[in-house]
């Protein structure tokens, strides 16, 4: 998406890119050309760093990291940075883990660069239940097995878990929780008083995409102990439904 008719051509640009889920080779061609022609780079921590090395040389490379509970720079100033950078003319990559526009607040971003007037390009990027599913071979959804796949968030601004838990309870749905470990317990009985069978396969997947990568399979009761068993850390998701059945031998 590029949205530029209500922007200053006077100013810079900034695109917001997605690196995809570890794996430096799943970004876009696009995003890799974005990333050749940037004047600023601003990324945080779920990006590759040799995805900084397409970048020229002379590019300034500005680090924001953000992990839960432990933000380097508050949104508000990452936003602020992208404003200023652009408004010095510069062409600005905002690289971010994953997809820009899944749980990742792009939307923000692009919000406050446009009500500053400047112009935003939006590159997709594949997002982390899609580089989980390829790397541990089970597919999100199946004719079978699942109609639906809904992404959720199991992470709420206050600590909280508040989830629609009827909605997600639903056998022929595969549910994605991103940023759910320290909610585990809370999810794991919600589903299961919402109706959903405690022995719905269900797994958690650690790096999916990096060296690091793991998946720890269990069921929908036994997520948190399978959690504490093998001391299970962000970044990772949960994965719940039959399509884990398909997990590919050797994993
Ligand atoms: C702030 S969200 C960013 C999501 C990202 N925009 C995306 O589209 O994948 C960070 C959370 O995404 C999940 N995540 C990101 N990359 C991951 C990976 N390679 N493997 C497992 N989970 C990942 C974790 O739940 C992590 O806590």
């Amino acid at each position: 998406m590029k949205t530029d008719s209500a922007t200053n051509s006077r100013y810079g640009r900034v695109a917001l890119v997605g690196a995809g889920p570890g794996d430096p080779e799943l970004i876009t061609l696009k995003g890799a050309r974005l990333l050749r022609e940037a004047e600023v780079v601003i990324y945080d921590n779920l990006v590759d760093e040799r995805l900084l090395d397409l970048a020229a040389p002379d590019a300034e490379r500005v680090f924001v990291g953000k992990m839960t509970s432990m933000h380097t720079l508050p949104q508000e100033e990452i936003s602020t940075l992208l404003v200023s950078r652009a408004l010095a003319g510069k062409f600005v990559v905002r690289l971010k883990g994953g997809d820009p526009f899944v749980f990742a607040r792009g939307g923000e971003e692009m919000a406050a660069l446009l009500a500053a007037g400047i112009a935003v390009e939006i590159v997709p990027g594949v997002t982390a239940a899609m580089g989980a599913a390829a790397s541990f071979g089970f597919p999100l959804t199946h004719r079978d097995l699942a109609q639906s796949c809904v992404f959720v968030t199991g992470h709420l601004q206050d600590n909280s878990v508040d989830l629609n838990w009827p909605a997600l309870a639903q056998t022929n749905q595969t549910i994605v929780i991103y940023m759910g470990i320290t909610g585990l317990e809370t999810i794991s009985a919600g589903l299961q008083a919402a109706g959903l069978a405690g022995d719905t396969p269900a797994a958690l997947i650690y790096r999916a995409t990096w060296p690091a990568e793991k998946i720890y399979p269990c069921s929908l009761a036994t997520l948190p102990e399978t959690a504490h068993k093998y001391a299970v850390k962000p970044p990772a998701l949960i994965v719940i439904g039959q399509v884990l059945t398909m997990i590919s031998a050797g994993t």
